[in-house]
């Protein structure tokens, strides 16, 4: 069975004592994860090594950076490499998030380059594709999509694809509060597995985890978590909340 996956990712948000009392409300939370049922956290730089010592002993909770950079290590002031993330023990690195492309100018081929990096180092990419609305109102959501998986993910080989996750995530239902519906999210999830499907089979295809991401709250998570093809939501706004983020975790399948 793949991974579902509550996963939160608090952006550039929380002073220090803002993410000690989240990251100790976390850890004190009553959470239903397994070893197939997993959390995973993606806080801020700063605090990544906090993150990890406060939920160390959380069995099945993970710290995820949300960024990393392309290269292994050098003259590249401000950037974090995936080699620091492995030395302190991060597992998991969210690539390629909508924030990143936009504001940041990350390409498809940037991010490819980022997948490989983070596979060489073992850390799971968490890689985060999605249209904006104008792609949405055109109807050509599905060619954008794919268009993103074959840029920055096809390259890889079935082995290395299977360490990746995917997470879906409309631009236009980021922040917004206008949730993508379960059957709009069904969809694009239907569609990114069938675009695995043809070039990896489907017995690939099935077991890679996609997220859907954007509004995603405690009372719509259980509704597109029941959807086939969503494994799980990456969680902005709510999940700066514990008790609105342990709900969305035990909304898991
Ligand atoms: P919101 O949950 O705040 O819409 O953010 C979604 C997101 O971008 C998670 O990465």
């Amino acid at each position: 069975m793949r991974k579902q996956i509550a996963a939160a990712n608090w952006k550039m948000n929380c002073t220090l004592t803002q993410a000690e009392e989240l990251l100790s409300k976390l850890a004190a939370a009553e959470i239903n994860v397994t070893e197939n049922r997993i959390s995973v956290i993606a806080v801020p730089a700063p605090y990544l090594i906090l993150a990890q010592q406060q939920l160390v002993h959380k069995a099945n909770v993970f710290v995820a950076a949300q960024n990393c950079y392309s290269k292994k290590s050098g003259a590249y002031t401000g950037e974090t490499s995936v080699e620091m993330l492995q030395s302190i023990g991060t597992a998991y690195v969210l690539i390629g998030h909508s924030e990143r492309r936009e504001y940041f100018h990350e390409t498809n081929s940037l991010l490819a380059d980022k997948v490989n990096i983070a596979l060489e180092y073992n850390i799971t990419p968490i890689f985060c594709c999605g249209e904006a609305l104008d792609i949405r109102e055109a109807n050509t959501q599905n060619e954008f999509v794919g268009r993103q998986l074959e840029e920055s993910l096809f390259h890889l080989t079935a082995e290395q694809l299977q360490k990746v996750v995917i997470a879906y995530e409309p631009i236009w239902a980021i922040g917004t509060g206008k949730t993508a519906s379960s059957e709009q999210a069904q969809e694009m999830h239907a569609y990114i597995r069938s675009a695995l499907a043809a070039k990896y089979g489907s017995s690939v295809a099935d077991s890679i985890s996609i997220l859907y991401g954007g509004s995603v709250k405690g009372s719509n998570a259980a509704e597109l978590f029941a959807q086939p093809d969503v494994d799980g939501g990456l969680v902005g706004g709510a999940s700066l909340n514990a008790e609105e983020f342990t709900a969305i975790i035990n909304a898991l399948k």
